[in-house]
């Protein structure tokens, strides 16, 4: 079963979350790893936070805890005690800095196996329940095309494809966006250019995936921007820090500031897609009140 295949059931709507507005999810994704995907991620949520939006990272990369090591944060418990019903999702949540709000995977135990996909729709669900404010919520994703990342992808309202200008990258990249349609009925992307030394370039790199993809006529492709490759951002990770905190003003840091900025002008989703969706109930009790104040 195919998480786009849960329907809403009455057990999905669940009513504490439901008074606040909708949010907006947006998952970071590639076909090939080591792309940036985690970077791009934590800086993203960082500078949406520091913007005054009430932001979420969720660290989908269970087996890896990618947030935990760049971020250089250590935490006890995590989502597998969410699923198991042990603890609920506030009771993880580590509050980083401007109040960002970091739901970490980290376990201590390297080899876990990714998320199936009940797991995907446990932890969807574990988001229903929870009842503070959120505008935007980031999700890191695993690295390559399993189930669980297409799961999450399938569950957000934005699919951001991190891409680098080498082939494997490309190459994968395509393959994922196909899939994710022909599979998962996702019709919309952003692709953001990472790693490379122009504007330029990265302009290039999009044309290249977008000449690639000339024969999904039913998707929707756009340009995000470009992040620089930057001595900066390494020196960073070296430091567990992410760029944006540690050098500001660096290239990767400005860029990734614009990024941000770009972002949080997309339009927030306005009503459910019928299929299980992070935040659906707040989507259901936004398009309520709508009705109501059309009648
Ligand atoms: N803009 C950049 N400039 C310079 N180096 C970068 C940049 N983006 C990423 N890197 C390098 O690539 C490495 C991998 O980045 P990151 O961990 O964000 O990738 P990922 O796609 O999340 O990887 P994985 O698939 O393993 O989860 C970083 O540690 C850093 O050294
Ligand atoms: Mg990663």
């Amino acid at each position: 079963m195919l998480l786009s295949e849960v329907k809403l059931g009455q057990q999905d709507l669940a009513p504490t979350s439901a008074g606040h507005g909708p949010v907006q999810t947006i998952a970071v994704t590639s076909g090939k790893g080591g792309v940036g995907k985690t970077n791009i991620a934590v800086n993203l949520a960082l500078v949406l936070a520091k913007e005054g939006c009430r932001t979420m990272l969720l660290d989908a990369d269970y087996g890896m805890a990618n947030v935990d090591v760049l971020l250089g944060l250590k935490s006890k418990v995590n989502l597998l005690d969410v699923l198991s019903g042990k603890h609920q999702l506030e009771d993880i949540i580590i509050h980083g800095p401007d109040d960002l709000l970091i739901v970490p995977a980290s376990s201590g135990i390297r080899q876990l196996p990714s998320f199936g996909i009940q797991e995907c729709a446990g932890i969807v669900r574990a988001f229903s329940e929870f009842d503070q404010t959120i505008d935007c919520l980031v999700i890191d994703t695993a690295t390559g095309i399993s189930e669980s990342v297409a799961s999450f992808c399938a569950a957000s309202n934005e699919v951001l494809v991190i891409v680098n200008n080498e082939p494997a990258s490309v190459h994968d990249s395509i393959t994922l966006i196909k899939l994710l349609h022909s599979e998962y009925a996702i019709a919309r992307f952003h692709v953001v250019a990472n790693m490379v030394l122009t504007a330029r370039e990265g302009n290039e790199l999009f044309r290249k995936l977008l000449t690639l993809l000339a024969d999904e006529h039913n998707v929707l492709v756009s340009y995000a921007g470009y992040v620089p490759d930057d001595d900066a951002l390494r020196k960073a990770v070296a430091h567990h820090k992410a760029v944006i905190e540690a050098y500001p003003r660096s290239r990767s840091g400005m860029a990734l500031k614009n990024l941000a900025k770009r972002i949080n002008n997309w339009p927030r989703p306005d009503c459910p897609r019928g299929h299980l969706e992070f935040f659906v109930e707040r989507l259901l009790q936004h398009k309520k009140v709508d009705m109501e104040e059309l009648s």
